[in-house]
């Protein structure tokens, strides 16, 4: 049988990037409150100690507003914290990925264009196994940034990310606006994937199929689970019981 043209995935394969030091982030009495228009401050969050160690894979979650791409921001260095300090390890190369990346894209330049801007030394055959591996076969590469839906955006955001020698990942909701299929690229890459991941993302199969550590952010406050994300879900539900 033929498979269409779509479902016959591409295997890229990606570079080991270099070790990082065991401890990749710690924090120490982390808070961060948001400037208000009043003169004020907003407390997102407060009091939060913890270490991020080589090859975990952690999710953050809460519910919407809690602060999780606060946290996420804070890590990656895009806004600073209002107390506490973010101490980065040693070797520790990292790459953040959000919503926002998308409207950095150059309108005007293809998918093709846009890979070979940031990888300048690759071959013409490297970038089309790239670009087909997140799925953009044939004549997909030609089309200009302009007129991609935000699927395609976060496909060649990500491309670019994960093609990058990082051994650290800050990802916000990188599933955001993909299609199942390319879900599950990303997903197979970052199971792969051997450096350490924090990621938010409201997918659960998606967490369950990653996550090795939770970190849950509620009104205010850090959580740390010390197991995946059924461990996760066990601990939680069990008290919402009690
Ligand atoms: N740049 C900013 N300036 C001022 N306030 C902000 C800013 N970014 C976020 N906030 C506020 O901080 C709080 C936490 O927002 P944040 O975006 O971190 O939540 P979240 O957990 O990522 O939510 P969601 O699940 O909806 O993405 C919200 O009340 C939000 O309005
Ligand atoms: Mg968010």
């Amino acid at each position: 049988i033929e498979l269409p043209d779509q479902q016959r995935l591409i295997r890229f394969e990606f570079t080991e990037p270099p070790r990082s030091g065991d401890d990749v982030v710690r924090c120490e009495g982390l808070a961060k409150s948001w400037p208000l228009a009043d003169g004020g401050g907003k407390s997102v969050f407060s009091g939060v100690s913890g270490v991020i160690r080589r090859q975990e894979k952690i999710a953050v979650v809460g519910v919407n507003g809690a602060g999780k791409s606060t946290f996420l921001k804070v890590l990656a260095g895009r806004t600073k914290p209002s107390a506490g300090k973010v101490a980065i390890g040693a070797s520790v190369s990292a790459g953040y990925f959000s919503q926002h990346a998308l409207d950095l894209l150059h309108p005007d330049r293809t998918i093709f264009e846009t890979v070979q801007d940031a990888m300048p030394e690759a071959t013409i055959g490297t970038i089309r196994n790239l670009c087909g591996a997140f799925l953009f076969s044939g004549d997909d590469v030609d089309k200009r940034i302009s007129i991609l839906s935000g699927g395609e955006k976060s496909r060649v955001v990500l491309a670019m990310l994960l093609v990058r020698p990082l051994n650290f990942l800050i990802l916000d909701e990188p599933t955001n606006h993909l299609d199942i299929q390319s879900r599950e690229v990303l997903l197979e890459t970052l199971q792969k994937y051997n450096g350490t991941v924090v990621l938010v993302s409201h997918d659960r199969h998606f967490l369950r199929s990653l996550a090795n550590r939770v970190f849950e952010l509620d009104h205010g406050e850090m959580r740390i689970y010390e197991g995946n994300y059924e461990y996760y879900q066990s601990k939680t539900t069990a008290k919402d019981w009690s």
